[in-house]
């Protein structure tokens, strides 16, 4: 029985084949890699071929391409691509920019009616439950506002509906906040959801439109540090989903380092209190 180190060992990589499990990644999930990452993308899926019992990644290649039950190996590769990286309170100035002014002026634009916000691209949950945090301090917690976060990935999801956090995530949430919210138990610290708007999670995966359509007519999206892994035209294509099912006047958040001016017609820049947002505009998508 071969120990797991010496199976890696004897993994073929034909020549040829990382450029096409890259090309498959990247259509099926967005993220791209350039040739000179291409060791990166075979690590990540080293333990998958592995898994599957197999001594070839052109082999891995064909399940994911052609089996029958590829729709659920792809669960397992986007948990080896996703990247986990956030925090609570993460570039706050978007955050305030929402509850001092979006929020305020919808339902000034709309008393009876729902808000509903979307964090795409969630990973664990520290962004959409800051974003409850914040709406239940700046006292829109008996308002009519739905929070849905989505991830691509099934184990980061598992992890968000958990809601148990470590230090890291903390780095810059306001001591007195997480006082506020949190519980310490052994694994970690447990925000207290009770009392706060709801946030439901589900798995959508950015760049399939059936995924998206239903989520993205909400009229705040933020969908932060994502975009830094897809390529350009992943972008257009994830971006042409939300603006077809956006409302004029939908605001859309993006990372700080993310930019979106030469991808798109249908959204304009616009600048609230220091934080920069994308305004859904009249053009068709
Ligand atoms: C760095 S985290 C961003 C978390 C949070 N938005 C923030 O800004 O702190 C990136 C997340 O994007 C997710 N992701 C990557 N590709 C995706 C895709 N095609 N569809 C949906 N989510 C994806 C990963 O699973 C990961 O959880």
């Amino acid at each position: 029985m071969p120990t797991a180190d010496s199976s890696f060992d004897q993994l073929s990589i034909p020549p040829g084949v990382p450029a096409l499990l890259r090309d498959l990644v990247h259509e099926h999930i967005g993220i791209f890699f350039e040739p000179d990452r291409f060791d990166a993308l075979i690590d990540k899926l080293r333990d998958r071929v592995v898994a599957r019992g197999m001594s070839s990644f052109l082999d891995y290649y064909y399940l994911l391409k052609y089996e029958d039950d590829a729709a659920e190996e792809w669960l397992h590769v986007m948990d080896a691509f996703s990247v986990q990286e956030t925090y609570f309170w993460r570039e706050a100035v978007q955050i305030r920019a929402l509850v001092d002014h979006v929020v305020p002026a919808w339902f000034r634009a709309h008393p009876d009616r729902p808000l509903q916000i979307w964090s795409a691209a969630c990973a664990t949950g520290e962004e959409p439950y800051s974003l409850a945090i914040a709406l239940q301090e700046a006292g829109w917690g008996s308002h009519p506002i739905r929070i849905e976060a989505s991830d691509a990935s099934t184990a980061a999801l598992e992890r968000a509906r958990a809601a148990v956090y470590r230090e890291r995530s903390f780095r810059t949430l306001p001591a007195e906040l997480r006082e506020k919210y949190f519980d310490a138990t052994g694994e970690g610290s447990r925000l207290r959801i009770e009392g706060l708007l709801p946030v439901t999670f589900r798995r959508a995966n950015l760049v399939v439109r059936e995924d998206v359509v239903g989520l993205a007519s909400a009229p705040v999206i933020f969908c932060r540090n994502v975009f830094i892994y897809f390529s350009v035209d992943s972008i257009r294509r994830a971006v042409a989903h939300f603006a077809r099912a956006m409302p004029a006047g939908g605001h859309l958040f993006v990372g700080a380092s993310e930019t979106l001016l030469k991808l798109t017609t249908a959204f304009e820049l616009a600048e609230i209190n220091d934080a920069y947002v994308y305004v859904r505009n009249s053009q068709p998508a």
